[in-house]
């Protein structure tokens, strides 16, 4: 588990093994734009302010992954307890 932050409202929800960070968005009404779910099509991009994302996708290329500022919340993980995302 880790915990995101969402850097506009200040908010910090729990991430569990087994759920991704679109579905744990999306309980507390929080709609990221999304499509393939696999990693693949970049539609639910994310800005990462914080915290070191666990890529899953096979989008970014492995120098946008090793910048650490984006990654894919339907998918991708992360390494850090926390990410903090530009939402
Ligand atoms: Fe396609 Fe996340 S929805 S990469």
């Amino acid at each position: 588990p880790f915990d995101v932050k969402l850097a506009s409202s200040g908010q910090v929800l729990r991430v569990p093994a087994g759920r991704t960070v679109i579905q744990v968005l999306a309980e507390q009404g929080i709609d990221v734009p999304y499509s393939c779910e696999e990693g693949v099509c970049g539609t639910c991009l994310t800005r990462v302010l914080d915290g070191v994302p666990d890529h899953r996708d096979l989008y970014l290329t492995e120098e946008e992954q090793a910048a650490n500022d984006q990654f894919t919340p339907c998918c991708s993980r992360a390494k850090t307890s926390l990410l903090v995302l530009d939402i």
